[in-house]
């Protein structure tokens, strides 16, 4: 190899590089000496999180090689824009604005944003997005909005015309922080770059540190293995070894993630997911090797050199070729079609066939099938894991997890290591929004590191990661509702086919959604519902925010305006005639925990009105406008069986030190857990200084649980609310002051406490009967009314969003920017699914352009958020969870408005442009748009409700969870 040496001028000084450069680019050139403010995130030129300046222009330095740097350039990374003990403006806004969740993309965006302001220091907040637009600044977590708030603030600075004290929150001055603004603990570590991620933790690591490369051959969906030949990547240059499945089982790894399918449906019997393939590849991304050696480049070309010999077997990449009587079997032990849960109601809990028959003799019905896309979740940041035997020999892994105990749950006995000597530590996580919630890539390096005895780390290919990670599960449906003369529904009936791909873990869960969030949050007296799961030779389904419940109401939303146009009601008053008042029942028979719908509607109702009349006034042949509105909501914690545990202690310099695995993909896991501790310590007088957060190593931190099912607030908060109290009863002296870790200490008082919160400390709470649907699974519920303004143009079919308005219901809100956070966020990921966002195409959706991210200009400027706060009884100062919700419905929204526009019903998402263009012309032409004919899921609706009532099964309630553990962890086997 040969190398060149180079002077750079970079952040103001010149600097001599040794490169190649024909082969390196500037992104790994100055990451390389110590500017891991340069995140590669893409690699591909997609993204923009190593958007640096180059010579006055922000360039991607990914895809810039040396050699086409020309020697003494200017070059400026974030690093050379501000420091901690000298920040620019840019970055004061961007901590003080909203604009920092997960902080990937940040050094970029700020990196811009600074070039923006050398040019122009007082853009328009159009001329801001073009910016970002142009140089391809892609954001997942925030929605955009506030980004375009943080540099028109900076700006202002930049002009002279604010101090830096202007756009900076001040301490609140009662010192609560509870409802008040509070910059999150890890803003300052993110906004400067010194933020250490998966990769900025690999190149710092000691150079004794080995590097892994998977085998993933990608040559099927679904195929027999008949040989892996590591012979000659075991020859290759600085290889230390090449594993398959049979070096994990030699060291003693039962190469099968753990997993429990508990639904009392569920027909799965074994693990279905290997770590590493032994006799089958069941899907495109699956991974039969590992490479291990001196670096990455090593380990990269010997993995090339793996050959798999394969016999291609039938491949069902869909629920509906999956369930088919002729499909073989994915996986051995079960039929395809995994697990079922039905839902009864009114008449159904008789006989669920008089649901069709009050259907059909309503006065006014609408029926369709409907198609949701396999979403991927595209956060900016892939799969990089680090794994290393520790002082004690715990194998340490440091990762993104959603759940680090749930991580160690999963690993269980597959790599060799017994779970007490398993360590999970959380690294700065460039967001997941769920699809970390699975331990894939953790057993990966955990078995490379067993097998070579030392550090190994692992960076996948975004390529990679896109196809090795899980992705929200597509979903078939159909449906019908009916109402009578008044359009006061009767009843519904409907059927779900969820297609949980390769892999079954979590597939039992998932379908409990449907049939809790279909016509939610609405009074319908009788319903006959069924959700299905099967395994197909897809991505297998996983986690994403507001799980399992977009694909409910992609079907009963759109029911909702297609029974309102038949029965001659606008949709907004159709949906207000239907929405449940105080006591009335849910689908599953029990009453909602709260009823904001009517007040929602209320706030609602003037948007609506003005959206509605501007719409009519700028509507024109060429550019069509629509309204489309959608109800959505979602529950709070994992149900009955939830536990978290946090620990207080006071440490000897007197700070109070919170351990917890509160785990911060972005959302705010740091600010949260700070503002309910301070809540909590409230009549201590304690101000954040005083509180050190030590969060996310499980050896260190009590199992809080996971970051998921809008959990985190409600069950941390309750927790930190019952260690508090300990802690201040042992702290409080006779006189109401506080003691000192000093006085403690002479006095023998203990100054560490520990305290679980259980969900069971809400009565009631009960897990679905899986003959009825009858139960009442969550504490407390979220909700939101969504509402979205469109622009169809009708030459190409290409809808844009103008104006979105979602008023929302999460309880008493503790921090402002957090819950507008996850809510900008959420909205941007649903417009992205309506419109965009797919992964069904593996050979073209391998990155996060082409898989249909939304760029700035996707995302519309006007997003108002207007929070209703109903007090949560059970929980913490009021408040219950925030997140899901806010990814629940606001696709269905614009789907909604798309039709209002246009005319044109999408039933099979995402509405793309030719799909749109395509019923434009139909429509044009005189014609009538046909709806998808109905699916066959499996069998006939009734025939399999009538077959499930004849053969009930024993209903476990949450004893099923508890008898096998007193975690929820101890779940899986
Ligand atoms: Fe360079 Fe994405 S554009 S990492
Ligand atoms: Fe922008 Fe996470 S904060 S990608």
């Amino acid at each position: 190899m040969k190398l060149s040496k180079i002077w750079l001028n970079i952040n103001g000084a010149d600097r001599m590089v040794v490169c190649n450069p024909e082969k390196d680019s500037l992104a790994e050139v100055l990451r390389r000496i110590g500017l891991t403010s340069v995140k590669v995130g893409c690699g591909t030129g997609v993204c923009g999180s190593c958007s640096v300046i180059l010579n006055g222009k922000v360039i991607r330095s990914c895809t810039k090689k040396l050699k086409a740097v020309e020697e003494y350039s200017k070059i400026i990374t974030l690093e050379g824009i501000g420091t901690p003990g000298n920040l620019h403006p840019l970055q004061v806004a961007w901590m003080n604005y909203g604009a920092i969740q997960c902080g990937f993309c940040t050094p970029g965006f700020i990196v811009s944003a600074y070039a923006l302001l050398l040019e122009n220091n007082n853009p328009t907040r159009e001329e801001v997005r073009d910016w970002f637009q142009k140089h391809r600044n892609v954001c997942r977590c925030t929605g955009y909005k506030q980004l375009v708030d943080a540099v028109i603030a900076a700006a202002k600075v930049v002009r002279g015309e604010a101090k830096i004290e202007d756009i900076t929150f001040q301490p609140s001055k009662d010192g609560g922080c509870y409802g008040k603004p509070l910059v999150r603990p890890s803003a300052l570590a993110k906004v400067t770059g010194l933020a250490d991620y998966g990769d900025d933790i690999e190149l710092k690591m000691p150079a004794e540190t080995l590097h892994a490369a998977i085998v993933q051959p990608r040559v099927a969906h679904h195929a027999k293995i008949l040989k892996i030949d590591t012979s000659e990547a075991e020859k290759m240059p600085g290889v230390v070894k090449v594993i398959t499945y049979k070096d994990i089982k030699e060291n003693g790894g039962t190469n099968q993630m753990a997993e429990a399918n508990l639904h009392e449906r569920s027909t799965v019997t074994l693990p279905s997911r290997k770590i590493l393939c032994e006799d089958k590849i069941f899907r495109y991304g699956d991974v039969v090797a590992l490479a291990i050696a001196d670096t990455q480049d090593h380990a990269r070309a010997a993995a090339a050199k793996v050959k798999v010999e394969i016999e291609q077997l039938p491949e069902y990449l869909n629920y509906l070729d999956a369930v088919m009587p002729d499909a073989i079997r994915v996986h051995d032990d079960t039929p395809n079609l995994f697990c079922q849960q039905p839902v009864l109601k009114g008449a159904a809990l008789d006989d669920a066939s008089k649901v069709a028959d009050i259907i059909d003799n309503s006065a006014y019905s609408a029926e369709g099938s409907f198609y949701s896309t396999r979403e991927p979740h595209l956060s900016i940041e892939g799969c990089t894991v680090q794994a290393y035997f520790d002082e004690d020999d715990f194998l340490t892994i440091h990762c993104k997890s959603q759940g680090l105990y749930t991580s160690i749950s999963r690993i269980g006995n597959s790599i060799g290591v017994p779970r007490e000597k398993l360590r999970i530590v959380q690294n700065f996580t460039g967001a997941s929004f769920g699809w970390s919630t699975n331990a894939g890539d953790l057993c990966l390096v955990g078995a490379a590191a067993v097998a070579v005895k030392g550090p190994v780390a692992l960076s996948l290919t975004y390529e990679e990661h896109q196809h090795f990670s899980g992705k929200r599960c597509p979903c078939h449906s159909n449906g019908r509702v009916a109402c009578d003369e008044n359009g006061k529904i009767t009843a519904a009936e409907f059927d779900f086919g969820m297609d949980h791909g390769a892999y079954s873990w979590g597939g039992d869960h998932v379908i409990e959604k449907q049939v809790r969030f279909t016509f939610f949050p609405y009074y319908l007296p009788h319903v006959a519902g069924l959700t299905r799961a099967a395994n197909t030779n897809h991505t297998f389904g996983t986690a994403y925010r507001s799980y399992g419940s977009p694909q409910a109401y992609t079907l009963s939303e759109a029911l909702m305006d297609m029974l309102a146009e038949k029965a001659g009601i606008d949709p907004f008053e159709f949906r207000w005639r239907n929405i449940a008042r105080e006591g009335q029942t849910n689908i599953n028979s029990h009453p909602f925990k709260e009823y904001p719908m009517e007040e929602m509607m209320n706030i609602m109702r003037p948007y609506y009105e003005k959206a509605v009349t501007e719409a009519k006034a700028a509507d024109t042949p060429e550019k069509k406008r629509g309204v489309g509105i959608a109800w959505g909501g979602f529950n709070v914690t994992e149900g009955g069986t939830d536990q978290c545990t946090i620990t207080l202690e006071l440490a000897p310099d007197n700070m109070i030190v919170k351990y917890d695995t509160w785990q911060e993909m972005g959302q705010g896991g740091d600010v949260g857990s700070l503002m309910v501790t301070l809540e909590a310590l409230k009549p201590m007088g304690v101000t954040p200084e005083r509180i050190r957060l030590a969060q996310n190593d499980s050896k260190i931190c009590p199992d809080s649980g996971m970051s998921a099912a809008s959990r985190s607030h409600y069950m941390n908060g309750n927790a930190t609310k019952l260690a508090a109290e300990k802690l201040m009863d042992a702290m409080r002296k006779d006189d109401g002051t506080y003691r000192t870790y000093d006085e403690m200490v002479t006095e023998g008082i203990e100054t560490r406490y520990e305290a679980k919160y259980s969900c069971t400390a809400t009565p009631g709470i009960t897990r679905l009967n899986p003959n009825t649907g009858i139960g009442d699974p969550t504490p407390a519920y979220t909700y939101v009314l969504n509402l979205a303004e469109v622009e169809v143009d009708t030459a190409t079919g290409k809808t844009k969003v103008l104006r979105f308005v979602c008023v929302y219901d999460v309880g008493k809100i503790g921090n402002i920017d957090a819950v507008n956070g996850q809510a900008y966020g959420g909205i941007s990921h649903s417009i992205g699914f309506a419109l965009s966002e797919d992964y069904s195409d593996v050979k073209k959706h391998t990155n996060i352009a082409s898989s249909g991210v939304p760029y700035i200009k996707d995302i519309p400027d006007e997003i108002i958020l207007i929070p209703h706060e109903t007090y949560r009884n059970d929980g913490p100062f009021g408040s219950s969870g925030a997140s899901e919700a806010f990814q629940s419905s606001g696709h269905i929204a614009v789907l909604n408005a798309i039709y209002n526009a246009c005319g044109v019903r999408i039933y099979e998402m995402p509405a793309k442009p030719e799909k749109v263009k395509a019923g434009l012309d139909i429509l044009a032409a005189g014609g009538k748009i046909e709806p998808p004919k109905k699916y066959f899921l499996g069998s006939d609706l009734y025939e399999e409700l009538e077959n499930i009532k004849t053969n009930p099964v024993a209903f476990r309630g949450d004893d099923m969870f508890n008898a096998l553990g007193d975690s929820p962890d101890e779940r899986f086997y």
